[in-house]
């Protein structure tokens, strides 16, 4: 537990579901007011909401595209008039479609690309400029990929997506330093969530992926989101413009793994 969140205020976008859940259930723990921002699922929103509460934490929910300008500055008019603040914004919604590259269209292209990338860039603009004219020491952490670093056939959109956010993250983070803006990122592998959900419930597909991953396992949600809490806490008040893989080793090239090569 990280004491200095206490009462603090988080927008977590995409807090609905998935490793956007588990920041806010974590949250909800450490005592932190959360907006929860969803895009189509309300139930899911209202149950990760409710796991908040009971942990602790404050919430409420807000509706938003992320990808469209102006959503993220609600976000934080929401979290200004319900907590009096806004601490820490979190870039997490995203979402990623599999095709070979040569058949996407462009607006299948264009909608990984402005949810993930745009939505970035637009939350952490809007938090920003929030900061500065409040002047507020800020905190921005956002959700990236091993894909910023392993490149994905078949996920052209997502890898080039999370590849754009890992050098949008260092540029801001260099760029807001001196305004005491701290800017990091968290870089999940292969976690068990509804994304991943459908593929990891066959046991094939499940010993498969864990081959990729030198400790030979999918990871939980709660090992995600304890990485995301470091970052958010003042403990990490030396870090700025970092990725926190958090992938069981799954960047470190595992077919090399035992010796072989
Ligand atoms: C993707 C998952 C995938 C994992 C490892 C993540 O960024 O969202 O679907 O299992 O990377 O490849």
């Amino acid at each position: 537990m990280y004491k200095d969140l206490e009462g603090k205020t988080a927008v977590i976008t995409g807090g609905n579901s998935g490793i956007g859940a588990a920041i806010a259930e974590r949250l909800g723990k450490e005592h932190m007011n959360i907006v929860i921002n969803y895009r189509k699922n309300l139930d899911s929103a209202k149950t990760t909401a409710e796991i908040v509460k009971q942990n602790g934490g404050k919430v409420i929910i807000k509706q938003g595209d992320i990808s469209q300008d102006g959503i993220a500055d609600e976000l934080i008019d929401a979290a200004v008039k319900e907590f009096g603040e806004m601490d820490i914004f979190f870039n997490n919604a995203g979402m990623e479609t599999q095709k070979p590259t040569h058949e996407v269209s462009l607006d299948e292209w264009n909608r990984v690309i402005s949810v993930n990338l745009n939505g970035t860039f637009l939350g952490t603009k809007a938090a920003i400029n929030y900061w500065i004219k409040n002047n507020k020491q800020g905190n921005v952490i956002n959700t990236s990929s091993v894909h910023q670093q392993i490149p994905w056939p078949t996920f052209a959109s997502y890898a080039a997506s999370k590849g754009g956010i890992k050098l949008f993250t260092e540029t801001t983070a260099m760029e807001y330093a001196k305004k005491n803006i701290r800017i990091n990122q968290i870089c999940p592998g292969a976690i068990n969530t509804p994304i991943n959900a459908e593929k990891f419930s066959d046991p094939a597909a499940y010993a498969e992926t864990a081959s990729m991953v030198p400790m030979g396992r999918i990871g939980k949600p709660e090992e995600v989101s304890a990485g995301a809490a470091w970052l958010a806490s003042d403990e990490s008040s030396y870090v700025t413009g970092q990725s926190l893989f958090i992938d069981g080793g799954m960047v470190l090239y595992p077919a090399f793994q035992d010796g072989k090569g």
